[in-house]
């Protein structure tokens, strides 16, 4: 059994972040997006896997991913030189996959189930695919599924206008080398990707055997800013657990669990868990409230921050107000002018969203 995780495509829906890097190395308490799905896979006895990866960001996966030592594992990078489609990545993979049987992972969802208890049933009900569901309040945004009530699955459609049903295809997904004519034999579709929801209704369509089983744990498509935060919000709420490496001066605490690295230094801070903050970070007259997650290398001074992620390198100086729901990229600076200013000054990235309140 081998994996297979995605780690190409464009990331527009997480701009501005995504232009300067890839959305599947955007981290949630403090780890990177895509390190969850490698985990997930090693836990389930996996340990060769391939990792798509583009043109674009696949450099920076690559570095900062490494060759499996991290997750004793072996990593083999694929280059797709297009984002043409989850079909597409698996032609790209042939070469890679071989004959072997596989469990196809995309790099930008996290999910909290355990993927070998799946793989027990892919392998001993010997399917050609097995799929993930979820019920989800907004089918349209995701493939759906129309399944009868042995879990047999009857039609997949990719982001329907009318869907069939609630049950959303969850990014995870088990084959046989029987996926390889299925993709052969079909199309690209109406938005010019060669779709995986086309290839399994393929091997529906030839009386393969395809079962879905619906997920029962939480389930997060970092796609979107707020899905970012939640996703931030249930690991840190289930993850962490409390570590203290940095300096705290007699006037600063952290209460319930929090982590804080090596090398960060709080003067006159509080902390309250579930929080992280990275290494090497320096905090001054600063509350930080539960479901906040700092990077590395973070300078906050005279912060309240709450419920948000703050990127490595990223300088918040003085705002008195109370930040929430926010996401601050990389090295990314916020500061209160020196006198009460008449005006407000800005140098902000494209696609960025700024609410004054
Ligand atoms: O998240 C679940 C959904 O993922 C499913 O419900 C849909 O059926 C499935 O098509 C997929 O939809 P998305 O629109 O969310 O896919 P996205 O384009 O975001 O790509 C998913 C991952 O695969 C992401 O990490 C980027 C990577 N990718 C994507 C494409 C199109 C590649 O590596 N190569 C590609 O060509």
């Amino acid at each position: 059994m081998k994996a297979l995780i995605l780690s190409g495509g464009k990331g527009t829906r997480l701009r501005p972040l995504t232009y300067s890097g890839a959305k599947q190395l955007v981290p949630v308490a403090n780890k990177p997006i895509l390190w969850y799905g490698i985990e997930g896979i090693v836990a389930a006895g996996i340990t060769d896997i391939g990792i798509i990866i583009s043109p674009e960001t696949g450099n920076e996966v690559r570095d900062l991913t490494g060759d499996g030592l991290l997750f004793d594992a072996k990593i083999t990078y694929i280059l797709q030189e297009e984002p043409a489609g989850l079909a597409h990545a698996v032609k790209v993979a042939q070469p890679f996959l071989g004959d072997s049987p596989f469990i196809m992972y995309l790099g930008d969802n996290i999910i909290e189930a355990n993927l070998g208890e799946f793989l027990t049933t892919f392998q001993s009900n010997q399917l050609d695919s097995l799929i993930l569901l979820r019920r989800v309040s907004n089918p349209s945004a995701f493939g759906v599924a129309k399944v009868d009530d042995f879990g047999r699955v009857e039609f997949l459609v990719e982001k329907p206008k009318h869907p069939p049903s609630n049950l959303a295809l969850v990014g995870v997904y088990f084959f046989s080398p029987a996926i390889h004519q299925a993709i052969s034999q079909i199309q690209p579709s109406a938005r010019g990707e060669l779709e995986i929801t086309d290839a399994i209704q393929w091997l529906i369509d030839q009386r393969y055997p395809v079962e879905s089983r619906i997920l029962d744990g939480w389930w997060l498509d970092t796609g979107k800013k707020d899905d970012l935060l939640e996703a931030n919000r249930i690991v840190l709420d289930t993850q962490i657990t409390p570590e203290i490496m940095g300096e705290l001066d007699s006037r600063s605490q952290a209460i319930g669990r929090v982590r804080i690295g090596a090398g960060t230094q709080l003067v006159n801070s509080s902390i309250r868990g579930p929080a992280i903050v990275g290494a090497n970070c320096y905090l001054e007259n600063c509350f930080i409230g539960p479901y906040t997650s700092i990077a590395n290398g973070v300078t906050l001074i005279d912060a309240d921050i709450e419920h948000s992620v703050i990127l490595q390198g990223a300088k918040i100086d003085r705002i008195q107000q109370r930040i929430v729901d926010s996401v601050i990229g990389r090295r990314a600076h916020l500061t209160l002018a020196d006198r009460r200013p008449k005006a407000l000054r800005f140098m902000i990235g494209d696609d960025s969203q700024i609410e004054l309140a």
